[in-house]
């Protein structure tokens, strides 16, 4: 039996990834940047065993069967071409958040995924390499390998597609104060989402514009100029979901609650409160702050109709084996 385990944070892009060029390797048509968020933590153990005769994976207690399992093994296929080893592996994850609901439990999942199976597999991969990984199991799982904020390059093929820091998790003291809305499991998968980007008229037009709002989103960050980043965060979210609104068939991801938090969040900023919002493939909103006003965003947020939950994240590390 050769063992291993890892944890690794979901992260919240600011500039969205949405659409791949080569949806098999996982390249996508924009470069896209993150926060990863500590405390949301998915810890996941890898076992290959030769008495298995197939990969087995448990989800939060659950045994998950068909394409959960097979993106899964996808995955361990590459570690083991890379080790040379043939046996089969048994993965177990926990996420201590809802899955599924717009908190990209697939970043930080396949990310846990991929140290823990390269660790048990005895490969020795950098950052770079496991990041590449992480990449072909979920695009957004490439930004967990690394810590704090995040860009992807698109690069030009497998190499050359990873993600890298652009700075530590405690460059800038923001917060991630996610209003939770609903925790079932969102109608459209955002794989089957990636596919439908190209049928909206929309799709071209923000793909053009999606390096030069990158450029602007990484100057914010590393000037720490919360202004700048809620407009651009703000705008490449509205575009993310109006090619979504806008695909042939059209995935409309937002509930009543979604427009009730992003008013709310708006009306706050014009008084004066350094918040935005963001929205990834799902309904729930995520309002970005300085953690100086967290608590006061999160009591708000609260009190709003609709709002089930929130939960609040810092600026997380990154992917990393633990004792098991
Ligand atoms: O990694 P995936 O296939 O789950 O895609 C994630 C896409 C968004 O969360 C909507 C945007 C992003 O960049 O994280």
């Amino acid at each position: 039996m050769k063992n291993a385990a890892a944890i690794a944070h979901p992260n919240i892009a600011f500039i969205k990834y949405w659409g791949n060029r080569d949806p098999v390797l996982r390249l996508p048509v924009n470069s896209s940047l993150s926060m990863n968020l500590d405390g949301l933590t998915t810890r996941t153990t890898v076992s290959f065993d030769p008495q298995l005769p197939a990969d087995r994976l448990t989800l939060n207690g659950q045994e998950v069967s068909g394409a959960g399992l097979q993106r899964v093994t996808a995955l361990l296929d590459r570690v083991r071409r890379m080790a040379g080893l043939s046996w089969r592996a048994e993965a177990r994850s926990e996420n201590n958040f809802p899955t599924g609901a717009g908190i990209a439990s697939s970043a930080s999942g396949f990310a846990a995924l991929a140290v823990a199976a390269a660790c048990a597999a005895g490969l020795e991969l950098d950052e770079r390499q496991l990041s590449r990984l992480a990449r072909t199991a979920s695009g957004s799982a490439c930004r967990s390998i690394p810590g704090g904020f995040v860009e992807w390059q698109a690069g030009e093929d497998d190499q050359t597609s990873f993600a890298f820091a652009i700075a530590p998790p405690e460059h800038w003291d923001l917060a991630d104060c996610i209003a939770v809305l609903s925790q079932t499991h969102k109608p459209t998968t955002s794989q089957e989402g990636h596919r439908l980007a190209q049928t909206s008229p929309l799709q071209a037009a923000r793909v053009a514009s999606a390096a030069q709002r990158l450029a602007v989103c990484r100057q914010a960050i590393l000037q720490r100029d919360f202004e700048a980043l809620a407009q651009v965060t703000e705008l490449d979210s509205n575009l993310m979901h109006a090619v979504m609104m806008t695909s042939s068939p059209p995935l409309l991801y937002w509930q009543p609650a979604t427009l009730t938090v992003m008013h709310a969040v708006v009306a706050w900023r014009a008084q004066g409160m350094p918040v935005c919002y963001t929205i990834d493939a799902g309904p729930n909103v995520h309002v970005i702050c300085e953690q100086a006003y967290a608590a006061q965003v999160a009591r708000q947020l609260q009190e709003l109709p609709g709002v089930q939950t929130v939960l609040t994240a810092r600026p997380g590390g990154a992917a990393r084996r633990i004792n098991d």
